[in-house]
């Protein structure tokens, strides 16, 4: 016995198909509305070189999600973002980050030590805001894990 095969849509609702979501992507223009501007990446943190100090970690996860870190080469910041499914990293006592997600376990520097991770934390451009000044770091700029300020 020949199956049925479904009927095609006709064109009739195939056509107000296409003219009903082309009015609702361009319902923002016609009203008027202003598309959203892009977002600055650049975080200006309260911290300094000097309030950092040697050996400082600051915890700025719910400001951008990364930490600051302070170490004998330098400055640099390392996204608190998970490698494995996006969950934030938090600091444990000092010495490493864990992921409270599916356990994976990086080092200060953002190397997995532990999966089920595999790739390393991003580093993040950090800059000064005028000599002395706070602390930038620009999340739209991935550097290379060995680069301090
Ligand atoms: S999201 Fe971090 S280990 Fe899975």
């Amino acid at each position: 016995m020949p199956k049925a095969s479904p009927e095609p849509a006709s064109p009739g609702r195939r056509s107000f198909c296409i003219l009903a979501c082309a009015a609702v992507a361009l319902a923002p223009l016609s009203l008027g509305a202003e598309a959203p501007a892009p977002q600055d990446p650049r975080r200006v943190t309260p911290e300094t070189r000097a309030s950092l100090g040697k050996g400082g970690i600051k915890d700025f996860r719910k400001q951008g999600g990364f930490y600051l870190i302070a170490d004998g080469g330098g400055i640099y910041a390392v996204s608190s973002i998970c490698t494995h499914n996006g969950c934030s990293v938090l600091l444990e006592e000092g010495r490493s980050f864990g992921c409270p997600c599916h356990d994976s376990e990086y080092d200060l520097q953002g190397n997995v030590l532990q999966g089920p991770a595999r790739l390393p934390l991003k580093h993040f451009h950090v800059s000064e805001q005028g000599p002395g000044g706070p602390l930038v770091v620009d999340l739209g700029r991935v550097v290379d894990p060995h680069v301090r300020f």
